[in-house]
C-alpha cells in the first residue's frame, strides 16, 4: 500500500464497519446526496489535490487559534507534538482526495469506521505512538468541525471555476461529504446510531 504513515485505507487487517452498505444509502437518502454530488466532488478534485497544502494551512491555523482543540494534538509534555500535526496532516490531505473520488463502497465504509476510532479512546494516539494525556476528540467539536470543514473550502473551490452554478455544485456535494464523513465517525460514539 501507498501513502503517508498509519494510512491503512484498504487494508485487509481493518475491521469491517458494523454500518452496513445498506444503512449507508439510507444516510445518503437522508442528506440528499446523489449521483450529481459524486460527479461534482470528481470535477473538484483537481482542483483541490494541488492546494492540499494550503488548505491544511487554514485548518492547522483554525485548530492552532483554539486552545481546546489544539490540546487534542499534545504530545506527553502537554505541548503541541509536531511529529504528531506532520503525520496526521498528510492523512488528513489524503482524506480531502479520498472524499472527492472514492466509491461509497465496502472498503470505503470499513476506513471511515477506523477513523472514527482514531478520534475515539478505543484508537486515538496509536496510528502516531504518540503518548498524549487528549484520550479521545469530544463528538461536540466532531460535529461541530463540518462547518469550519465545509466552509473554508469555498475560496478554493470558487479559484478553479468561473462558474457559479458549478460553483454551488461543488461547494454543495463537499458539504455533503463532509456531512456523511462525521455522520459514519460518530458511530463508536453513540449507543443509539
Ligand atoms: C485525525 C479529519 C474532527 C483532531 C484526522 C484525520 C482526518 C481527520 C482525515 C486523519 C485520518 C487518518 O488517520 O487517516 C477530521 C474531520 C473531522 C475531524 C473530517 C470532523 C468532521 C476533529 C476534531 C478534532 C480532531 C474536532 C479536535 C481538534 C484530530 C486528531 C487526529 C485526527 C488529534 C489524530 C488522531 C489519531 O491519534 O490517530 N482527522 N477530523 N479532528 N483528528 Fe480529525
Amino acid at each position: 500500500m501507498t501513502g503517508p504513515r498509519g494510512y491503512t485505507y484498504g487494508s485487509a487487517d481493518l475491521e469491517t464497519s458494523p454500518v452496513s452498505l445498506d444503512d449507508l444509502r439510507k444516510i445518503e437518502e437522508t442528506i440528499l446526496w446523489t449521483d450529481a454530488d459524486r460527479q461534482a466532488l470528481l470535477r473538484a478534485r483537481p482542483i483541490l489535490e494541488p492546494r492540499t497544502d494550503e488548505i491544511l494551512d487554514v485548518w492547522y491555523g483554525y485548530v492552532g487559534d483554539h486552545p481546546f482543540l489544539i490540546e487534542s494534538f499534545a504530545g506527553a509534555d502537554g505541548n503541541p507534538d509536531p511529529d504528531y500535526l506532520a503525520a496526521v496532516r498528510e492523512r488528513f490531505k489524503i482524506w480531502v482526495v479520498d472524499l472527492c473520488s472514492r466509491e461509497h463502497d465496502q472498503e470505503w465504509l470499513n476506513y471511515q469506521h477506523e477513523v472514527g476510532l482514531r478520534h475515539t479512546s478505543a484508537k486515538k494516539n496509536l496510528t502516531d505512538a504518540v503518548e498524549s494525556p487528549a484520550a479521545e476528540i469530544k463528538l461536540r467539536y466532531l460535529i461541530g468541525f463540518i462547518v469550519p470543514l465545509t466552509a473554508t473550502m469555498r475560496p478554493f473551490l470558487a479559484e478553479g471555476t468561473s462558474d457559479p452554478e458549478e460553483l454551488d455544485a461543488m461547494y454543495g456535494a463537499w458539504f455533503k461529504g463532509v456531512t456523511l464523513t462525521a455522520i459514519l465517525w460518530s458511530e463508536p460514539y453513540s449507543t443509539s446510531w
